[in-house]
């Protein structure tokens, strides 16, 4: 089942499919009110809307000569809220009009409803293969003294707890305005006591989950880096205070955008909660002509009654079906090998051969080289932009490397950082306009680098066509698209002063642009996306690249809890995890090669480490884990995650996945402690009538699923030592 309905006497719409419903009322005056959010409701008659009571300090509605006390709507539980007009909230859009002034009013004139998606222009936006998956309600809304329509659009899915919504502002008047401020989205929850989930972080510490409970006041999550950011996900989720993993209700918000964002929850005096998601309004406007129109980047809002879980698995049904390009859908990724950690800048073509020969033999499916193959760069000082090949380095070239590895039944990857360009480079040399500056300031270095203005399309160019050159002369299966470092003066030497608000937006759609261009000429290969690790985990950079690299951190303590809060956002098959060298490069710690496996197993799999550098124990050791990733892949990759023990909340983590009628479960203890209690692992999701045969890494025993998801499985007491692993197979028995 999949509707929108329209009830003309009511004014009601209700969108709805088999698990969610999504109710608005246009009011007596003509204001688009949010009613719900939530569990699919077959029969609405019209509860959930807002009493009128008259609110002492509130601005009234003064129509017709009648001036009705009891309507105020600064406490109206709104759609859009507009700015001006006695709605004290955060507004969804502020628009300085043509004579100074920043109120606007708009009303609902009428709706229409659209098979399918209606996609975007310029933006990456959640697609379907087939019209019958999703309907689109487009609502358009007027503001008639200023001859302005907004239109907001909400797409429900076939059989998904997520929704889509997004905003466009048309300009039929002869007028130029000035957009200070557009949502994606916007909507008000009536009083309730809510919690705020979060994930912040910083450069190897990305996605560390937080809680709070939900004060009045606003509270505001963003970036103004230029990225999506490893400081703070594009993601947020407002839910009970008694949610938990497994139960509670849950709403949850992600932009399919990655640039500069906010998302705000804002609790109003009456605990009416109003939620944001859009574009960073610092440091942004946009001047709207006559007849031009724009559009947000899409938001998309997730509802679950089955706590975090409940949200993880729903979110990744969606991003699985209409984010990620389907043709990666059931694609299994490869167990790649990257030099990185091996070689920093420091390789030769004998050195990579070598990573080449031993990878190979140990069963490793793709070879990427990394930073460091072309142009002078031979640290992280020069040549971003020179996208040519570094002869002294590779004096047979990369064809000849690339036939190499394919010789050794491997598939080739490349590394690029295409936004950037180094001072040290021709490119710098030849075009020093084109980094993102301003005429009269000093430019300021990240990493030793500027970034290019890629809101030019003649910049553009230049880099696709070096790129294009590279990738249609070599065998080239993977591309690694880094990018490492946050801008600043974000200013365009060609656009107008007037425009110079637009330039970080303008940035963003010049950068989908090109990566719909170059994954469209090269379909087939496997793009991961990458930003000094997972500084760009967001569903914009999922459309093009299904694979993203986490962090950079590779500590599988570490990773833990960043793998942790990064299932909260995306599933497993986008999250690079790879077994690095001990002591480890980020933070020194010494660990097993298990416990790094058994990290790393639960992801896209891989390896960054010197593999001249291995013991024979450690090469069998390897062998076992690739073997191991290979026989689970496809579990692993396409199953369903489920999250058991929090690292967050404890000194264990725990996780599981399954698919048809096996189980995967990794156990993980950080710091041992003598005496230890008893730890117990329950589970979900099993057959309760099926007989299982448990397999640990001790023993093997059966036990029926209901007794398994009572009583749980006891971990081995006596696992010795700090960094402990162990993994447990579950099988269900043929009835
Ligand atoms: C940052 C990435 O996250 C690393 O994996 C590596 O590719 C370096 N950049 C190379 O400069």
């Amino acid at each position: 089942m999949l509707t929108i309905d329209f009830n003309p006497d009511k004014q009601v719409f209700h969108l709805s499919n088999n698990v969610i419903s999504y109710i608005m009322k246009v009011d007596q005056y003509n204001i688009l009110t949010h009613i719900y959010f939530g569990k699919a409701i077959t029969h609405y008659s019209g509860l959930g809307v807002y009493p009128r009571i008259n609110r002492d300090f509130e601005v009234n509605f003064s129509e017709n000569g009648l001036n009705n006390r009891t309507y105020s709507i600064g406490v109206i539980p709104q759609e859009y809220g507009d700015y001006g007009r006695g709605d004290f909230r955060e507004p969804a859009i502020v628009i300085q009009h043509d004579d100074g002034a920043y109120v606007s009013d708009f009303r609902y004139r009428d709706y229409e409803v659209i098979e399918g998606v209606t996609g975007h222009n310029t933006m990456p936006a959640a697609y379907v293969a087939d019209d019958s998956e999703a309907k689109t309600l487009i609502i358009s809304m007027f503001d008639e003294v200023k001859n302005l329509e907004l239109k907001l659009y909400y797409s429900i899915f076939e059989d998904k707890a997520t929704l889509t919504r997004s905003a466009e502002l048309i300009n039929h008047s002869e007028q130029t305005v000035s957009i200070e401020k557009m949502m994606s989205y916007s909507m008000d929850l009536t009083a309730g006591d809510y919690d705020l989930v979060q994930l912040n972080g910083a450069w190897a510490r990305e996605r560390m989950l937080e809680r709070e409970p939900i004060g009045r006041g606003i509270r505001k999550l963003d970036s103004k880096r230029g990225t999506s950011s490893h400081h703070q996900s594009p993601f947020m989720a407002v839910v009970a205070p008694e949610t938990d993993e497994d139960h509670g209700d849950v709403l949850s918000v992600q932009l399919v955008y990655s640039g500069n964002f906010e998302l705000t929850v804002e609790q109003d005096p009456y605990d009416n909660l109003r939620i944001q998601a859009g574009v960073q309004s610092l440091g942004f406007s946009w001047k709207l002509l006559a007849n031009e129109s724009f559009h947000t980047p899409e938001a998309t809002l997730t509802y679950s009654a089955e706590g975090f879980n409940g949200m993880t698995q729903a979110q990744n049904d969606f991003i699985k079906d209409h984010i990620i390009p389907r043709r990666f859908k059931e694609l299994e990724r490869p167990i790649l090998i990257n030099n990185w950690e091996a070689t920093y800048f420091d390789f030769s073509e004998e050195k990579i051969k070598s990573l080449v020969d031993q990878a190979s033999d140990l069963g490793i499916e793709l070879f990427v080289l990394d930073d460091g193959w072309f142009g002078r760069r031979d640290s992280d000082t020069s040549s971003l932009g020179d996208w040519f090949e570094h002869q002294d380095k590779l004096p047979h070239g990369l064809s000849e490397l690339s036939d190499y590895v394919h010789k050794k039944g491997m598939q080739f990857g490349l590394w690029f950082e295409p936004e950037m360009i180094s001072e040290d480079s021709e490119l710098f040399r030849a075009h020093p306009d084109w980094a993102l500056q301003l005429p009269d300031r000093n430019l300021s270095l990240g990493r030793d680098q500027f970034v290019l203005d890629f809101s030019r399309e003649d910049v553009r160019e230049n880099i696709f066509e070096q790129m294009v050159a590279i990738l249609s002369n070599i065998p080239i299966d993977y591309v690694k698209w880094d990018m490492n470092r946050h801008m600043s003066e974000v200013y365009s030497l060609i656009l107008p002063k007037e425009q110079a608000g637009e330039v970080a937006h303008r940035y963003m759609i010049g950068l989908y642009q090109f990566l719909s261009k170059l994954t469209q000429a090269f379909p087939e290969i496997l793009f991961e996306s990458c930003s000094g690790g997972g500084g760009r985990y967001d569903l914009g950079m999922m459309q093009y690249m299904p694979q993203v690299w986490t962090s950079d951190n590779t500590d599988p303590v570490e990773r833990l809890k960043i793998q942790y809060g990064s299932s909260l956002m995306a599933p497993l098959n986008t999250m690079g995890a790879h077994v690095s060298a001990s002591p480890n490069h980020q933070t020194g710690r010494d660990t097993s090669l298990k416990m790094r496996g058994d990290v790393a197993s639960i992801g896209v799999f891989g390896y960054e480490l010197d593999l001249n550098q291995l013991t024979e124990s450690d090469r069998v050791e390897i062998k076992q884990q690739v073997e191991f990733y290979k026989r689970h892949r496809q579990l692993i990759q396409q199953g369903r995650f489920t999250r058991l023990i929090s690292p967050f909340e404890t000194n264990r983590c725990a996780w599981s996945v399954d698919l048809d009628d096996e189980l995967l479960i990794f156990y993980y203890e950080i710091l041992t402690h003598a005496s230890k209690p008893l730890q117990k692992i329950t589970l979900n999701h099993l057959d309760k009538d099926a007989l299982y045969t448990v397999y640990t890494e001790d023993e093997e025993f059966e036990a029926y699923g209901d007794e398994l998801m009572a009583l749980g499985i006891i971990v081995n007491p006596v696992m010795q030592g700090d960094f402990q692993s162990r993994v447990y197979r579950l099988k269900k028995q043929k009835a």
